[in-house]
């Protein structure tokens, strides 16, 4: 079912030192900051060979990585997100599995339809399908 890793998302409360790391300790491409209103972050994106690290920071008052960081003040990884050649499918056949799907199919950041899976089905990891 799923296929690529398409991002691994951090949650962190200072976007600037956290893009900072990635660009000038480790070396990596990293984007100048999107702000995301739709979606309650702003996203520096961090560029990689296979994959890309998204850096994410609250964004007003109904962040959903909010009550993460509240919990992880230094920050962390927030989830990871699979590519799947059908979304709709894929959240089919998981919840006819039995596993908890978090809300309904919508547009993610990167304008392609997104759906949450609960952390408690998957190893403590909170996992977003997206439809490549
Ligand atoms: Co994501």
């Amino acid at each position: 079912m799923i296929g690529r890793l398409n991002h691994v998302a951090i949650a962190t409360a200072d976007l600037e030192k956290s893009a900072a790391v990635y660009r000038d300790l480790l070396g990596a491409k990293v984007s100048e900051p999107q702000a995301l209103p739709d979606h309650g972050v702003t996203v520096v994106f961090v560029e990689l060979s296979n994959t890309k690290i998204e850096l994410l920071q609250p964004l007003g008052d109904q962040s959903p990585i909010a009550a993460y960081l509240a919990k992880n003040p230094s920050g962390g990884v927030h989830h990871i997100c699979y590519e799947v050649e059908d979304i709709t499918a894929a959240r089919d056949t998981l919840e006819a599995a039995g596993a908890r799907v978090l809300g309904d199919i919508k547009l993610g950041a990167h304008g392609k339809p997104v759906v949450f899976l609960h952390p408690k089905d998957f190893i403590g990891t909170l996992v977003e399908l997206e439809q490549a």
